[in-house]
């Protein structure tokens, strides 16, 4: 018999959160379209309108959300997923603009609940990040439904990403040697990009420039104290997520210069500033976690293939192209070029990470979700062979509910996100 909770961890129940993420991702892609001047399949202007939100609030906030609702392993948790996805299905369809972003700023304010319980479980840095990071989604939604235009949103956006994985990454980089110093400075960067977003309500110019500087300052950080400069060196998956976490640095580094010389930039700039964060760094972050998350989310194994390495590195490769001979040359058709490579790029992904599960070796037992330890055992590269194989070694996770309120273990510690609960 199962219970309540039984109920929870079934892929049946988790797979439809998923689902309407892939449609946000879906219609942004084809809203992409639109705005690179191309023949597109649904939509219309308005939803040409709304492809940075729908992209950032609808569908990578619907997996992030997803993701933290089952790290809480509580019921109450998934209203926050549901309620972001119902958001990308209202934007999507022909009901008023209002409804879609009253949804999602509905989901995303759930989002910042969940953060209660967990930073009660774990009260580190490296979740405090997070929580401001969910802040600064909250205020995105709640601007776009006041009717604030997209670049004045920019900074919210980016901040709710950038701080998202900052703390992600400030879990994984406390296994290794961080310093007291370390964990401050990456606080430091993180109030500093709220405040960045702040000023930039104000004085959009100097709210840029500082945007810049806490991006360039973040860039730098991650590049130094995150596990990948030592994980590059290993092999399969480790190697794999390493060289997508230090791509995307690269990238954020890239827009944190663009705001920090140009502040509020717009037209080509903007392209490039926008696109170097969220394709170059968001979703490559979104590459590099995938094979670990995706197993622990949807309990099925999705094994590392060597075929992961063609999308990430079309995607780098198109990326470069869109902004290095696109927008910095103003040339039209690089753009398009470029940009129908980045959504090949992400479409592929999208069909690799299929093919993967759906091919990968059954087991009795569904995978574990990835524990923070497995996970660092993944990253640090432990396993013998990071191929073929990923998500379907047991695990150390943590099971159960309300009782996982009590404090956790030094080695429990380090886990919000990876350490969901199945
Ligand atoms: C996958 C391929 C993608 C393509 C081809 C694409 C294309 C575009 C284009 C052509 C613009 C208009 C730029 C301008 O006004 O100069 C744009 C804006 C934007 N994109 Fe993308 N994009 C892609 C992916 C993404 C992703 C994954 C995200 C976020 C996760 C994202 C977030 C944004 C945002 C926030 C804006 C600003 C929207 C606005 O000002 O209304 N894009 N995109």
């Amino acid at each position: 018999m199962t219970d309540g909770r039984g109920v929870l961890t079934r892929t049946s129940f988790r797979l439809p959160f998923l689902l309407l993420g892939g449609l946000g991702l879906l219609a942004g892609l084809d809203a992409a379209l639109a705005l690179l001047g191309l023949p597109h399949v649904l939509v219309g202007a308005r939803l040409a309108d709304v492809h940075g939100p729908l992209m950032v609030l609808g569908f990578v906030g619907t997996v992030i959300g997803l993701e933290r609702s089952v790290a809480l392993g509580r019921a109450w948790g998934y209203v926050a997923p549901a309620l972001n996805g119902l958001g990308v299905l209202a934007t999507v369809s022909v009901l008023p603009d209002t409804v879609g972003a009253g949804l999602i700023v509905a989901g995303q304010l759930g989002g910042l609940l969940v953060y209660r319980p967990l930073f009660a479980r774990q009260p580190a840095v490296a979740v405090a990040v997070q929580t401001l990071g969910q802040l600064m989604a909250v205020a995105a939604a709640a601007l776009w439904l006041g009717g604030v235009p997209v670049p004045g949103l920019m900074p919210w956006l980016v901040g709710y990403l950038v701080l998202t994985i900052l703390g992600e990454r400030l879990e994984l980089a406390r296994l290794g040697a961080l310093s007291p110093r370390d964990a401050t400075t990456a606080q430091g960067i993180a109030v500093a990009v709220l405040l960045a977003a702040v000023v930039s309500l104000l004085a959009p110019d100097a709210g840029f420039t500082l945007l810049g500087a806490a991006l360039l300052a973040a860039a730098l950080w991650l590049a130094v104290k995150d596990v990948a400069r030592h994980t590059v060196r290993s092999t399969g998956l480790p190697r794999f997520i390493a060289v997508c976490l230090l791509a995307g640095y690269v990238w954020l580094g890239v827009a944190g210069a663009v705001w920090f010389l140009g502040g509020q930039v717009e037209g080509r700039a903007y392209d490039a500033a926008a696109h170097a964060l969220f394709l170059g760094f968001v979703i490559s972050m979104v590459m590099a976690h995938a094979p670990v998350i995706m197993p622990a989310v949807l309990r099925r194994p999705l094994p590392y293939r060597r075929a992961f390495l063609v999308p990430a590195g079309l995607l780098h490769i198109t990326l470069a192209f869109r902004l290095a001979v696109g927008d910095a040359r103003d040339l039209e058709w690089a753009v398009q070029a470029g940009g129908v490579g980045n959504i090949v790029s992400v479409l592929l992904f999208v069909a690799v990470a299929i093919w993967s599960t759906l091919t990968a070796r059954t087991t009795t037992t569904a995978p574990p979700a990835p524990s923070s330890s497995s996970t660092r055992g993944q990253e640090s590269g432990s396993r013998r062979d990071g191929e073929g194989r990923g998500g379907e070694e047991p695990g150390s996770r943590r099971e159960g509910g309300p009782s996982r309120e009590r404090a956790p273990r030094r080695d429990e510690r380090v886990s919000t996100s990876y350490g969901a609960s199945s």
